[in-house]
C-alpha cells in the first residue's frame, strides 16, 4: 500500500448497525427518529419475497402509522420519486422513509427526501442544478444487495431515459441515519443478481484503491474490501443460504460505499452509465465488464496499487516482477467473472460494435468519475478501452 502524502480528513455521519436479524428491530431507531409516520419504500420481489412484513410489524408495534410503497424499478427514474416524495405532503417533518432493497430503492429515496423538502422535481437536483440546501426528511437504509454500498452514501443515481442519460444527485442531505445490514435479508438473492451486484463491490473497491483522491482510510477499506469479496463471492453464489458468505459480501459491500465516498471512483463507472442508459445493463453488470478492460488501460499509471489488488484477490506473486504482479489483478478478476458464471464481453451482451463510439465520447463526459482514475485518457483511449471490453482483449478486430 502507498501512503499519501497528501492532506486527508474523515467523519461519517451514519450510524450502521450489523447483524442477523436486525432488521426486525428497526422500531428501536425509529423511536430514536421521533417521527409519527413512516413510509417504507421497496419493489415488488422484495415485497413478494415476505421481507418487507417484519420490517413492517416492527414499526407498527411501536403506534407508528406505516405506509407501503412497493413500485420501485430498477434504474429508477425521476417520476418515481418525486411520487414517492408526494406520499410524504403535508406532513413531511413528522415523517421518515425506509428504504428496505437494493441500490434502485436506497437510490430513490434519496432522491425522495430532496424533493419531499425541497419540492419541484428529482432531476432539478442533478449535480449543476438546483442546490440542495434544506433539511430533508431523515431516512433508514436496510439493503436487500451486497454490491452498490448505497446505504453508506451521499450519492445518488437517477435515469432520464427521454435524453439517455444517468444523473448524479449529491449532498449531505443523502446520507441515512442509520444503516442496517441484516445479511439474513439477502439469503433469497438469486445467484445472477449476487454475482453481478457483488462485482460492483468489487469494482468500487478497486476504484477507491486506486483513485487519485484515496488515502489511507479509503485503502485500509478497499483492500480489506477486496479480500473479502475474493474470498466469499464464490461462495455467496455457489451456496446462497450460506450466511457466513452474506455476511461477508454485506460488510464488504459497505466498505465499498465507505471508501469510496473518500476516495472517488474511476473510469468503470464513467463508462458503465451510458452503458446502462443506452442499454439497459444493470450497473452491476456494466461495471464487471468494464473493470478488467479498464485494469488494463491504468496499469502502467500505478503497478503497485495493482499488485496489491492482485495479491488481495488471492493470487501468488511470488516470482513474479511488478507489472507481472499487476497483469494478474485483472486476470484474477476474469477468472473471477467465468467462475460466477458472467459474460465476459461487450458481444456477448449483443451490444452493437457501431455504438461504442458513442458510448466512449459519452464517458468523456463523465467527469466527476474520471477525475480520479489514475491514468487519464483521451476519447481515442477511451474507445479502445471499450473494444477491449467488447471482444475481451485489445484488437479491434
Ligand atoms: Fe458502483
Amino acid at each position: 500500500m502507498l501512503l499519501s502524502t497528501r492532506q486527508f480528513s474523515f467523519s461519517y455521519p451514519v450510524w450502521v448497525e450489523f447483524g442477523c436479524g436486525i432488521s426486525r428491530r428497526i422500531h428501536e431507531k425509529a423511536a430514536a427518529l421521533k417521527r409519527e409516520k413512516a413510509i417504507v419504500v421497496s419493489d415488488p420481489g422484495i415485497a413478494r419475497a415476505g421481507l418487507l412484513e417484519p420490517i413492517v410489524a416492527s414499526l407498527e408495534g411501536t403506534g407508528l402509522q406505516t405506509t407501503l410503497f412497493t413500485g420501485v424499478e430498477p434504474d429508477p427514474c425521476g417520476e418515481i420519486c418525486d411520487g414517492v416524495a408526494a406520499m410524504a405532503k403535508e406532513s413531511c417533518e413528522h415523517t421518515f422513509f425506509v428504504a428496505v432493497g437494493g441500490g434502485s430503492v436506497i437510490d430513490t429515496v434519496k432522491a425522495a427526501v430532496v424533493v419531499a423538502a425541497h419540492g419541484g422535481s428529482a432531476l432539478d437536483y442533478r449535480r449543476g442544478g438546483k442546490k440542495i440546501e434544506k433539511n430533508c426528511p431523515p431516512y433508514i437504509a436496510i439493503p436487500t444487495t451486497a454490491g452498490t454500498g448505497a446505504e453508506v452514501s451521499p450519492y445518488t443515481v437517477i435515469s432520464d431515459p427521454p435524453r439517455k442519460k444517468k444523473l448524479v444527485l449529491e449532498g449531505p442531505q443523502l446520507w441515512p441515519r442509520y444503516a442496517l445490514l441484516d445479511p439474513e435479508l439477502t439469503l433469497g438473492l438469486p445467484p445472477r443478481v449476487t454475482a453481478e451486484t457483488g462485482m460492483d463491490a468489487l469494482t468500487n473497491v478497486i476504484e477507491a484503491y486506486t483513485s487519485t483522491g484515496t488515502d489511507p482510510f479509503a485503502q485500509a477499506l478497499a483492500l480489506k474490501g477486496a479480500a473479502m469479496i475474493g474470498q466469499w463471492l464464490r461462495k455467496a453464489v455457489a451456496q446462497p443460504q450460506n450466511l457466513e458468505a452474506r455476511s461477508n459480501m454485506l460488510v464488504a459491500s459497505m466498505f465499498g460505499g465507505l471508501c469510496f465516498d473518500y476516495a472517488g471512483l474511476g473510469a468503470v463507472h464513467a463508462c458503465s452509465h451510458p452503458l446502462g442508459a443506452h442499454f439497459g445493463l444493470s450497473h452491476g453488470l456494466a461495471t464487471a465488464i468494464m473493470l478488467p478492460a479498464v485494469m488494463e488501460f491504468n496499469l502502467m499509471a500505478c503497478p503497485e496499487l495493482y499488485r496489491d489488488i492482485a495479491v488481495a484477490l488471492g493470487v501468488d506473486i511470488s516470482g513474479m516482477n511488478l507489472f507481472g504482479a499487476a497483469e494478474a489483478a485483472p486476470r484474477a478478476v476474469r477468472r473471477l467473472m467465468d467462475d460466477l458464471g458472467l459474460p465476459r464481453t461487450l458481444q456477448e451482451l449483443n451490444i452493437p460494435e457501431e455504438e461504442l463510439p458513442l458510448l466512449a465520447r459519452e464517458s468523456m463526459q463523465e467527469r466527476a468519475n474520471l477525475c480520479t482514475n489514475p491514468r487519464v485518457p483521451d476519447e481515442s483511449q477511451m474507445l479502445s478501452v471499450f473494444y477491449r471490453a467488447y471482444h475481451g482483449h485489445s484488437g479491434r478486430k
